[in-house]
């Protein structure tokens, strides 16, 4: 089971300026479609609450798993929403025990920092686009030293760059 965190950043490393930002004021097209693209292709989505009210609907077409502390939140729509306060290793195992051969982690800084402190991240996938925020929300905090290799770049379009990593 492969656990792919995929995340959009600015050229200085920020995942939003703010928090609460949806993502779509900021990231491109191109980064758009390889999100669709990539999670489309492992078929289920892993994101916290805070990130999942910046999109407000489940992602057609694939499972969203939204992490809160609340399940009882919101409702579920079998196959297609499901909210969850397991632990990551535990979303991990339940979903491979359901076929599942990969999941994209959705963000935002909470989930990316939790399933890297606990070891799940295998592959990480970042759009850089092009724009400094100079203050934000990090893609991760405490997560300490990890060092990664460098699997591909491609450009999205001609302004945005993908970097594939391995953890
Ligand atoms: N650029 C990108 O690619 C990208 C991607 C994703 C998000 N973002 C940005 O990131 C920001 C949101 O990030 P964030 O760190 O503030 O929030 P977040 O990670 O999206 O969500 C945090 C929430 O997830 C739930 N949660 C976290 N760990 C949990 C656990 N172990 N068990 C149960 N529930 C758990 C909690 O929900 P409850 O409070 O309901 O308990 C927590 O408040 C937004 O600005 C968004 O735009 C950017």
């Amino acid at each position: 089971m492969k656990v792919a965190l995929i995340a959009a950043v600015s050229a200085d490393g920020y995942i939003a300026q703010t928090p609460g930002q949806r993502s779509m004021d900021w990231t491109s097209r191109e980064d758009a479609a390889f999100f669709i693209e990539k999670t489309r292709e492992f078929g289920v989505v892993v994101m916290g609450r805070k990130t999942f009210e910046t999109i407000g609907r489940p992602l057609a077409g694939r499972l969203t798993v939204v992490m809160t502390s609340r399940p009882d939140h919101g409702r579920n729509i079998h196959g297609l929403l499901e909210y969850t306060s397991d632990a990551p290793g535990a979303i991990v195992e339940n979903l491979a025990s359901r076929g599942f051969g990969g999941i994209a982690l959705a963000g935002g800084a909470k989930i990316y920092g939790e399933f890297l402190r606990a070891g799940l991240v295998d592959e990480v996938y970042l759009t850089v686009e092009p724009v400094l925020f100079g203050e934000g929300v990090r893609l991760a905090d405490g997560i300490g030293r990890m060092d990664m290799a460098l699997i591909e770049t491609r450009m999205l379009g001609a302004s945005t760059v993908l970097l594939h990593y391995r953890l």
